[in-house]
């Protein structure tokens, strides 16, 4: 514990220094996925899968509720600023005049996605097909603003992060009879990884050569989890944190096949799972005070659209819980996330 601490101070200094002396450490950052990296794709589409509503984002700059399900800042917000940037890529559905200001990177990202388009569907999100093309139609933009050369050295140089999965399951699977009746959890996450190859294939296709990948979180240790599965106690539900690891296994698995099949690709996966269930099951030890309960919710059946103005008893601060709502971690949960997600990518920028 204090020797991997000292590590990453020392490997967050090394980077702080190189970003101080001069521009990010990569020319750009390209996110796709979920509701986990969304920071407002979701707020113009006719889904009910939207933050753009106090308080989300109370403890965001200007206090603003951008359409990031948290009160603060994403871990991905987090790994943009160590990665030097000033500003966090914007969401794509956002770019006001599209040219401007996509140099630095975009965010395709839209809640309720995931690696089997029909959970996007079914919330009227963005699948993570579409959020392809709208890369293409950016990397279109990109060659007329920055020309032929340098545009190829901002894709080949680019960071792309991908956060998906975990809508697949919670907000598919487990409640969609057509699913769990046909397919063991098992089979669900062969499938789904099949099209996690066809993604990073395409990407890759389109220039792409590091990419960085999220585990599954411990699904079963969500609030929402708690609360839908949990057989009245307050304890993790152990069958979703179980599918969750092995989903991650047959991840890791096939992206060292993926990493062999493609030349000159870096592939990394950010193991989110154990730091979160860190946070969860030792909440003291990392400064926590509340790890089971969401900061924002009802109490009783916590989704995500419970979290709004109205929502009753919402805590004072969020810094001491883990999970600002139902699905989402806090702002200071995401932090410490991003300090993961720093020491796994290093070898992305190495
Ligand atoms: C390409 O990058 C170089 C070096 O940063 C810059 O001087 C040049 O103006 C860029 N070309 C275009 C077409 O933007
Ligand atoms: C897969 O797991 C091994 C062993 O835990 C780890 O060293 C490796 O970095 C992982 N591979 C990927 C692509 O994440
Ligand atoms: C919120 O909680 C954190 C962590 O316990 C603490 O450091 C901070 O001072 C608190 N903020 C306020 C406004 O009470």
């Amino acid at each position: 514990m204090k020797n991997s601490s000292h590590f990453l101070t020392c490997m967050v200094m090394v980077l702080v220094v190189v970003v101080v002396n001069g521009q990010p450490l990569v020319p750009a950052l390209f996110i796709f996925g979920d509701s986990v990296v969304d920071v407002g794709n979701n707020n113009n589409l006719d889904t009910i899968v939207k933050a753009n509503f106090p308080p989300y984002g109370r403890d965001f700059k200007n206090h603003m509720s951008t359409g990031r399900f948290c009160n603060g800042k994403l871990a991905t917000d987090y790994t943009a600023e160590n990665l030097g940037f000033t500003s966090y890529p914007p969401a794509y559905l956002n770019l006001k005049s599209k040219g401007t200001n996509l140099l630095n990177g975009v965010n395709f990202a839209s809640a309720s996605s995931g690696y089997y388009s029909e959970t996007a569907k079914l919330y009227h999100a963005i699948s993570l097909s579409d959020q392809l093309e709208h890369f293409k139609d950016c990397l279109n933009t990109l060659l007329g603003v920055a020309g032929k050369s340098n545009a190829s050295s901002i894709i080949s140089g680019a960071i792309y992060l991908i956060s998906a999965g975990n809508s697949d399951f919670i907000q598919n699977y487990y409640i969609n009879p057509l699913l769990y009746k046909v397919y063991t959890a098992d089979q669900f996450s062969d499938f789904l990884l099949q099209n996690y190859a066809t993604f990073i294939q395409n990407l890759y296709a389109l220039g792409a050569r590091r990419i960085g990948v999220t585990t599954l979180p411990p699904m079963g240790c969500l609030p929402a989890a708690i609360t839908l599965y949990g057989s009245n106690s307050n304890e993790c539900v152990e069958r979703l944190n179980h599918d969750a690891v092995n989903f991650n296994n047959k991840l890791n698995t096939t992206s060292q096949g993926l990493q062999k099949l493609l030349p000159d690709l870096k592939l990394v996966s950010f193991d989110i799972y154990q730091p979160l269930y860190d946070l969860v099951t030792k909440p003291t030890e990392n400064g926590f005070f509340e790890s089971r309960k969401a900061c924002c919710g009802t109490g009783l059946l916590e989704t995500s659209i419970l979290c709004n103005s109205k929502s009753i008893g919402t805590c004072a601060n969020a810094s001491e819980y883990v999970f600002w709502d139902a699905f989402h971690p806090t702002d200071a949960a995401n932090k410490i996330l991003a300090e993961d997600l720093l020491i796994a990518g290093i070898s992305l920028i190495s």
